[in-house]
């Protein structure tokens, strides 16, 4: 990861959005975990500071104690390099440490790293304080989209502020088509500022000539689809995706609901009536494809979206690109437990590009790679068509 001097101030900024967010929380809310994807609040919020204890404290704070020795093993969440950890579905079961005590572990870790800054540092450990912070900036986007599942579970689906219409957004660009022309064009991360390493590995690829919208799938385009018996023809699916419509009954996207020949949409202040302009979110990739399909379309590569994507607006969803998560042509796996902080996921993840209502601000780049399985839809994803 790369980045330059960031300062103490961002590191304090960012772990009080954290905190802000969950005010609003009753203590229940902290700690269940609803799927194995999907981890509870109460994890998260250790889980960030962990990764502050682990890579910069321990290492770098002459004299730092630990706070808990066995929050190690609670709050790792993959680093083999660090140690053994709970099994990822099990985060739930985390009834302690008590809310109260993932706060104060929060502080005391803030006050040493505060301590640690305090003095002259290097570059080094400026470029992981760095890293931490981007890390609990994509743990605020997982707590967002991890508590709207949560809410969503409950039999009566509670919410998070009533009525509300928080991360709804219906703005759209006007539908155009940006034509590209084919050549030879730069594809990575470039200059001084932070990326992840995935990013990095500049190198040259050809691209085809080819024409990419500037706006993103509405819902009533994907409502036309399902009328038109999408989720029932076999010919618009990849055969994994076919095979999960088939499994999981799938019939809409996750969160639409038909009532009364009404549809609605869960949010985070609950149900609301189906916006036909609303931005559609909550597909899957094998959804987004199966879209694209029936509109005799698909979806960019991640390459041509890079290339477009300074001629279109983009942020308001992820966008699911047809793109296997790869490395670049020289991609480096960094030595030590950060190593494996992207790099060993490049394997049956797809690439999605752009960044949704619920990032955090600054938290994307027009080289940003993020990724997911297949079939994964809790995210805000979208969809948008190239021809
Ligand atoms: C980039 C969103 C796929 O969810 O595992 C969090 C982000 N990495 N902690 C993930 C991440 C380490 C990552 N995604
Ligand atoms: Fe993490």
């Amino acid at each position: 990861m790369q980045s330059t001097i960031t300062s103490i101030e961002h590191y304090f900024s960012t772990r009080k959005r954290t905190e802000k967010f969950c005010q609003p929380l009753s203590i229940e809310d902290y700690t269940p975990q609803v799927v194995e994807h999907a981890s509870p609040i109460k994890w998260q919020l250790g889980h960030t500071t962990w990764f502050f204890e682990t890579f910069l404290l321990n290492k770098h704070l002459k004299g730092y104690e630990c706070f808990n020795k066995q929050f190690n093993f609670l709050f790792n969440s993959y680093y083999n390099n660090v140690g053994k950890r709970i099994a990822r579905n099990h985060r739930g079961v985390l009834t302690r440490p008590s809310v109260e005590e993932v706060y104060k572990y929060r502080h005391y870790v803030d006050r040493h790293i505060e301590l640690l800054f305090s003095q002259e540092v290097t570059p080094e450990l400026h470029e992981l304080l760095t890293t931490g912070i981007h890390h609990e900036e994509q743990h605020q986007e997982l707590m967002y989209t991890d508590l709207k599942l949560m809410f969503y579970h409950h039999p009566f689906k509670t919410t998070y502020e009533k009525g509300g219409s928080l991360l709804l957004d219906s703005n759209n660009s006007a539908l155009e088509w940006i034509d590209i022309k084919e050549g030879v064009y730069n594809i990575g991360h470039e200059g001084t500022e932070f990326c992840y390493d995935n990013e990095l590995g500049r190198h040259k690829t050809y691209i085809n000539s080819f024409s990419i919208c500037s706006h993103l799938v509405t819902n009533e385009e994907y409502m036309a689809f399902i009328n038109d018996g999408g989720y029932k023809k076999f010919e618009y699916w990849l055969d994994e995706g076919w095979a999960w419509v088939q499994n999981n009954n799938i019939t809409q996207p996750l969160y639409w609901e038909e009532i009364d020949g009404k549809w609605y949409e869960f949010t985070y202040g609950g149900d609301q009536r189906l916006h036909p302009q609303g931005i559609l979110a909550h597909i899957n990739f094998y959804e987004a494809d199966a879209f694209a399909r029936w509109k005799g379309m698909r979806l960019p590569t991640e390459f041509e979206w890079e290339v477009a994507a300074q001629q279109f607006e983009w942020g308001k969803r992820w966008e699911w690109t047809n793109s296997a998560y790869l490395p670049y042509p020289n991609f480096k796996t960094a030595e030590g437990a950060l190593g494996e902080y992207n790099g060993k996921f490049m394997i049956n993840t797809m690439v999605l590009r752009g960044a949704s209502v619920a990032t955090s601000p600054n938290h994307s780049r027009i080289t940003y790679r993020n990724f997911f399985h297949p079939h994964f839809r809790w995210q805000y994803t979208g969809i948008r068509l190239v021809k």
